[in-house]
C-alpha cells in the first residue's frame, strides 16, 4: 500500500526524537539560476528566496536548533552588477522589517557577522536596532552572514593577536584554538554542527572556514528559492543517519560516546 504522505508536523516531530545540530549554517545557493531557468529577473529569485529564509528560519526554531547562519552576502558578492547588490540590500531591509516582531516575539536573539560597515544605512539601522533589542533573548540564535569573507575574519584576527605579541601583552606560546577563537568577531558563534549548500555546487565558499572544522557537509540539488521547511527537515534526517567521530574511531565513539575535545 502506498504510505500517505507525512505533514510537516509529523516530520519535525519525528526529528526532534533524535539529536538535533546545535548549529546549522547554510549556503542558499542557487537563486539567480532559478529565476533565470524560468525566464524571470535574478532579482526575483532572490525575492523568493527570502521567502525560503522565512520558512527555514521558523522551522528551524520550531525544531530545536539553537544556532542558524545564513550565508546571505558574502565580502564577494559587492563585485556583482549594482542593480543586483541594491535589490539584494533592498531585500534585507524588507526582511529586517518584517521579521522584527516576529523575531521579537519568539525569543529569536539576532547577530550579524562581517563587515558591515559597508551595509547601506538603510540595512544597517534596523538590523542594528534589531541586534540591539534582541541581546538578551535565549531563543535561537540567528546569525546573518553579511558582507561575510571567512579568510577576511582569519586574517584580521592574526593581525589583531600580532599586534597584542608586538604590544607585550600576549606571550605567543599562550596562543592556542580557544584564545584563537575568542579574537574571532564570530566567536559568539559555536562550531557548525551542519552546512548545507543548495542548487547542487559542492564547496564552502570562503564560508565560516574555522567553524566548520568538524561540520558535516550536506550539498543537495533543490535550488535554494525552493528549498523550504520539509527540505530542512530531510537534511536533518539525514544528518542524525551520519556518525560523527571527531578522529575517534567508530569503536570509542560508539562505546564511549567521548565528547569532542
Ligand atoms: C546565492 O545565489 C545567493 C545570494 C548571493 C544571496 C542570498 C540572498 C537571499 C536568499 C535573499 C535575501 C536574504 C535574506 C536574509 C532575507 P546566487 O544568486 O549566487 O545563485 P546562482 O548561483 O544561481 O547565480
Amino acid at each position: 500500500m502506498p504510505q500517505a504522505p507525512q505533514t510537516l508536523e509529523l516530520l519535525e516531530q519525528e526529528v526532534r526524537l533524535h539529536p538535533v545540530p546545535a548549529h546549522v549554517a547554510i549556503i542558499m545557493d542557487g537563486n539567480g539560476r532559478w529565476a533565470e531557468a524560468r525566464g524571470r529577473s535574478r532579482v526575483e529569485g532572490h525575492r523568493e528566496g527570502s521567502l525560503s529564509v522565512r520558512d527555514v528560519t521558523r522551522c528551524a526554531r520550531r525544531v530545536g536548533i539553537k544556532a542558524l547562519t545564513l550565508y546571505a552576502f558574502s565580502a564577494q558578492n559587492w563585485a556583482r552588477p549594482l542593480t543586483e547588490v541594491h535589490a539584494l540590500m533592498d531585500l534585507l531591509r524588507e526582511y529586517l522589517e518584517s521579521e522584527r516582531a516576529e523575531i521579537l516575539e519568539n525569543g529569536i536573539r539576532l547577530h550579524a557577522v562581517g563587515d558591515l560597515d559597508r551595509l547601506p544605512g538603510s540595512v544597517r539601522g534596523p538590523l542594528e536596532r534589531l541586534r540591539a533589542d534582541s541581546a538578551a533573548n535565549t531563543g535561537m540564535l540567528l546569525t546573518l552572514a553579511l558582507s561575510y569573507g571567512g579568510q577576511e575574519e582569519l586574517v584580521d584576527a592574526a593581525r589583531r593577536l600580532a599586534e597584542k605579541v608586538r604590544a607585550g601583552k600576549l606571550e605567543p606560546s599562550r596562543l592556542d584554538a580557544a584564545a584563537f577563537h575568542a579574537e574571532l568577531p564570530t566567536a559568539l558563534l559555536p562550531q557548525v554542527d551542519l552546512l548545507i549548500r543548495t542548487s547542487g555546487e559542492q564547496r564552502t565558499s570562503n564560508f565560516l572556514p574555522w567553524q566548520l572544522a568538524y561540520a558535516e557537509l550536506l550539498f543537495v540539488d533543490t535550488p535554494w528559492p525552493e528549498f523550504r521547511a520539509q527540505d530542512l527537515v530531510r537534511c536533518l534526517r539525514g544528518y542524525q543517519g551520519r556518525e560523527r567521530r571527531f578522529g575517534l574511531t567508530g569503536a570509542q565513539v560508539r562505546s564511549e560516546r567521548v565528547p569532542p575535545a
